[in-house]
């Protein structure tokens, strides 16, 4: 397994000061904190993987888009440089910003979804499937198997199982079917890519039944790079050319522009041709974010925006943005620590069922580790298992999530290959004592979104 560090595409001109808390100061704040990472304050915290969303860096051509804002509120500059943004990379034609991703997807889900209709996706986001609920529809998931399997490579896990998925649309009638909605890279499933003859093949799917389909696309430029050294036929194109054609098979897209967009706030709403869907989502952007043509940014957040939507999608930030995060991944593989493999775009997700073999889904395995990890190391990741997923609506039982995964989300050029050893090393000493650590209980157990602000205790022995 090569650990080669691939320096970092830029020098850096400001820094902000991290302090390390001790151990047992670290051992209080978790206790106050309800044996809850996200009840941290963040200043608690060494290194925060939490999530890779707004906590990026920007550059000094962002920092310095920043004081050319143009704060109009309707008809701002910034906005038609935005918009000829993505016509340059998306190739689409209207665009509207939104405060962030999950702005984006209430406009648009309402103009999309009937009462009962079904989303099809490969695996929805979790904003992205509670917006489908309010909206009255319902959510599919139809990632392909070898997604469940940590252990096993596949280069493409975030592919849809489009097979399965063509079988339900027959089963339920495309009348019934709202929308297919196609999350690249796709982060439940650890950050995975889908390859362009996947989306060919859902593009075809959706087609012959004359069913819409869409982009999710937070983390597009990583997918993209994936594609390009990973799929057959695309080692010679660049990544932006690799992005045109992905984009030219689906209708629109939401993006979080905190993501590959290099912003730290922000969203996008933006159509391919279709003038009217477009026309009805700028009326409904007026009182769900702002006027269409800020849509609950600043004019100077839309030119970081802008700008950032270019940088992210550069071939040299892109190869050490994924080979730092495979580098990390690649240190816990060779310190024998379970991990999704092969490594994702922004995240690597820790097999804590693999790791804590003794902990029950309903004593959180993952959500123990994160505990852990934060006492030894200051880092803070999060739990992406049944914690999250929670109980069943009907039968109150807390369902087992299929992983147990504790995502450590690297932030973009915020941290070094060094802070990357301190997390590999924090997870490989904590490796060495696995079973002494205990699943966890809860104190007090919200009804809904009980993962933000749930408190929890270590089950006695
Ligand atoms: N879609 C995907 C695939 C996401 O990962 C997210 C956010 C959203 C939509 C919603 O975007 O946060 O800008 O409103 N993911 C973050 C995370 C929060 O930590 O993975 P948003």
């Amino acid at each position: 397994m090569s650990n080669a560090h691939l320096a970092e595409p830029f020098k850096i001109k400001m820094v902000e000061p991290l302090r390390m808390i001790s151990r047992e100061e670290r051992v209080q704040a978790i206790i106050r904190a309800g044996y809850n990472p996200f009840l941290l304050k963040s200043e608690e915290v060494y290194i925060d993987l939490l999530t890779d969303s707004g906590t990026g860096a920007m550059s000094d051509t962002q920092w310095a888009g920043l004081m050319l804002g143009d704060e109009a509120y309707a008809g701002s500059r910034n906005y038609y440089n935005l918009a000829e943004s993505v016509e340059e990379i998306f190739g689409y034609k209207y665009t509207i910003p939104t405060h962030q991703g999950r702005g984006a997807e209430q406009v648009l889900f309402p103009q999309l979804i009937k009462q009962g209709q079904y989303v099809l996706g490969n695996m929805h986001f979790d904003t992205t499937k509670a917006h489908i609920e309010l909206s009255g529809g319902r959510a599919r998931n139809f990632v392909i198997e070898e997604a469940f399997d940590t252990e096993t490579y596949h280069p493409f896990k975030g592919n849809f199982d489009v097979e399965k998925m063509d079988a339900f649309i027959r089963e339920k009638g495309a009348e019934n079917i709202a929308f297919i909605l196609v999350t690249i890279t796709c982060n439940s499933a650890g950050g995975q890519p889908v390859s362009m003859q996947n989306v060919r093949d859902v593009r075809a799917c959706a087609k012959k039944h004359g069913v819409r389909m869409f982009f999710d696309s937070a983390r597009f430029a990583e997918n993209a790079y994936f594609v390009q050294q990973r799929e057959e036929g695309y080692a010679d194109k660049s990544v932006r050319e690799i992005i045109r054609e992905m984009f030219s098979y689906g209708e629109g897209t939401t993006v979080s522009a905190k993501k590959d967009p290099l912003v730290n706030i922000g969203g996008l709403l933006c159509f391919k041709d279709d003038e009217e869907l477009f026309k009805a989502c700028q009326a409904m952007t007026v009182p769900m974010e702002g006027f269409p043509t800020y849509g609950g940014l600043a004019g100077r957040d839309m030119e970081c925006l802008a700008r950032g939507l270019r940088e992210g999608t550069e071939e040299d930030y892109l190869a050490y943005r994924i080979n730092q995060v495979k580098y990390l991944g690649d240190r816990l593989l060779d310190g024998g620590v379970p991990i999704q493999y092969p490594t994702g775009g922004h995240a690597v997700f820790v097999d804590a069922k693999r790791m804590l073999p003794h902990i029950p889904a309903d004593q959180f395995p993952a959500h123990a580790l994160a505990n852990e990890l934060y006492i030894e190391g200051g880092v803070r990741g999060v739990e992406i298992g049944s914690l999250l997923l929670g109980r069943d609506p009907e039968t109150g039982k807390q369902q087992a999530s299929p992983m147990e995964l504790l995502r450590l989300t690297i932030p973009r050029r915020v941290y070094t290959y060094n802070h990357m050893d301190v997390i590999a090393d924090s997870l490989i000493n904590i490796k060495n004592r696995a079973e002494r650590i205990t699943g966890l209980d809860f104190t007090y157990e919200p009804k809904i979104l009980r993962h933000f602000t749930a408190r929890l205790e270590p089950v006695a022995n």
